[in-house]
């Protein structure tokens, strides 16, 4: 065998030194969460910021580290941050107008990479290198394999503290450019707050909820709520874009074995996994946790091969045709599609599958509902009216796919806050939806 460790340590480097091979109009690749890599950007960022070195662009997606290019402004046309799905730091940038977006559906930016972009380097924080010279790329592989074989070199970062996901995408030391030595905690989401609403919500969609089913949750409280709701059920799977913590709960408790799946049977299969310390313990070494590409993962078609798959969502508003806003507030931008349409087809498409796009009746401490009778100006269709499938509320569920404008109106009302459901009747019968 050759001596990894050897190689290992001709490429062993600091992030100050990777920094210098900076160049202006250098393209650079990250994935999402918490496989970014702090130490090479932010030394990227001080070079950068130091010296004349422009025009460089650094691809993210859920940015888990305070990004110097999307934290400070001045650095706008040096180094610009392009998200292919924004939060945090990137949502901050993208709405000040000093940060790019890629519209796109998940499953699909692997093959956008493929075809449009190529990179200076890819960056990727790893677990440390096994006896065959391979770093796991420990929570993500979304669209990692595409970056790499679109990237001129490759920096690492290994973090001691980084899980090891055995069934996931790996480097070999032969592939990489330089290693950076960075062990420090991963970063952890800060625990969601399930509120009465949230709980009510995923009740009511749990009650939907058979055993045996496949799951999807989303990202937000409710999913999660709806997660916590599933404890008492049995022989559930779980085929999902994030990993979350209500999985690992699911999954210690029993109520989650994947015995009932027809694909990937016996297995947890995630693109990306990102939450708390417990779900990184929970992947490392664990034979029966697949952390797959997206164009896979999320595939329609992949995910509809297994029986009763059910995926929940959240959204930001609904119109009365049951077009799902869950990117923007007006033209304040929130988020990405993400995965939300890949789970909404592959659900529908499922034997026994159902699609729920759930949340609050009310924002903003019940002044504004969020069904309304037009999306407010500027509002990002996310799901179309045609994809739609449940919507539900505190008040309840509304089942809108196949069903005539009427019949949408009609049970979207009965869902919205009480407060609201006169002015909406109002509106839907000027319009002609309700006779
Ligand atoms: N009008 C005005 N403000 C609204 C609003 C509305 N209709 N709906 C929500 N808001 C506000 C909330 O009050 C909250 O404000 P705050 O931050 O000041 O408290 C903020 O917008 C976020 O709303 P919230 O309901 O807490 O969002 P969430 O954390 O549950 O996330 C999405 C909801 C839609 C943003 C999130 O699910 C997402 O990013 N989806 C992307 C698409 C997707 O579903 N992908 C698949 C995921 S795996």
């Amino acid at each position: 065998m050759a001596d990894y460790k050897a190689i290992y340590q001709t490429k062993l480097t600091t992030a100050e030194q990777v920094a210098q091979q900076v160049q202006s109009g250098w393209v650079i690749g990250m994935d999402a969460g918490p496989t970014q890599t702090p130490a090479i950007i932010a030394a990227m960022a001080e070079k950068i910021r130091a010296t004349d070195t422009k025009d460089v662009k650094v691809h993210t997606m859920l940015d888990s580290y305070p990004f110097a290019f999307y934290e400070d402004n001045t650095l706008f046309g040096k180094m610009t941050g392009y998200s292919w799905f924004s939060s945090g730091g990137a949502r901050k940038a993208v709405n000040g107008g000093y940060a790019d977006l890629f519209p796109a559906y998940y499953r699909d930016i692997p093959g956008h990479i493929k075809r449009l972009y190529d990179f200076d380097a890819y960056c990727v924080a790893v677990s440390p290198m096994d006896s065959h010279g391979y770093f796991s790329l420990a929570t993500t592989s979304s669209y990692s394999e595409a970056m790499i074989s679109k990237a001129k070199r490759i920096f690492i970062e290994v973090n001691e503290k980084q899980p090891r996901c055995l069934c996931g995408t790996q480097i070999h030391v032969s592939q990489v450019d330089a290693i950076v030595e960075n062990t420090h905690d991963i970063p952890v989401l800060p625990p969601v707050v399930i509120d009465d609403v949230s709980r009510t919500i995923g009740n009511l969609i749990a009650e939907q909820i058979p055993d045996g089913a496949c799951i999807q949750l989303g990202i937000g409280a409710i999913p999660d709520a709806t997660g916590m709701a599933l404890k008492t059920k049995h022989d559930l799977g779980i085929h999902t874009e994030m990993f979350t913590d209500s999985m690992v709960e699911l999954l210690e408790c029993g109520a989650v074995n994947n015995s009932k799946k027809q694909i990937h049977r016996g297995k947890t299969v995630t693109t990306f996994a990102f939450g708390s310390q417990r779900i990184y313990d929970y992947i490392n070494d664990n034979p029966c946790f697949e952390i797959l590409p997206v164009d896979y993962v999320n595939d329609p078609n992949v995910i509809c091969q297994n029986d009763n798959m059910i995926s929940i969502n959240a959204a930001l508003e609904v119109d009365l045709f049951g077009q799902v806003c869950a990117e923007s507030v007006g033209t304040k931008h929130m988020s990405g599609s993400g995965g939300q349409i890949d789970y909404v087809r592959g659900a529908c498409q499922s034997k026994g599958g159902k699609s729920f796009i759930a949340f609050s009746s009310t924002a903003k401490g019940g002044t504004i509902s969020k069904i309304k009778s037009i999306l407010t100006p500027g509002a990002i269709v996310t799901t179309s009216k045609n994809d739609v499938d449940y919507i539900v509320t505190e008040y309840g569920i509304a089942h809108l796919r196949g069903e005539s404008l009427g019949s949408r109106a009609r049970q979207l009302i009965s869902i919205a806050h009480p407060d609201f459901r006169d002015e909406l009747t109002f509106e839907a019968k000027k319009r002609g939806i309700l006779v």
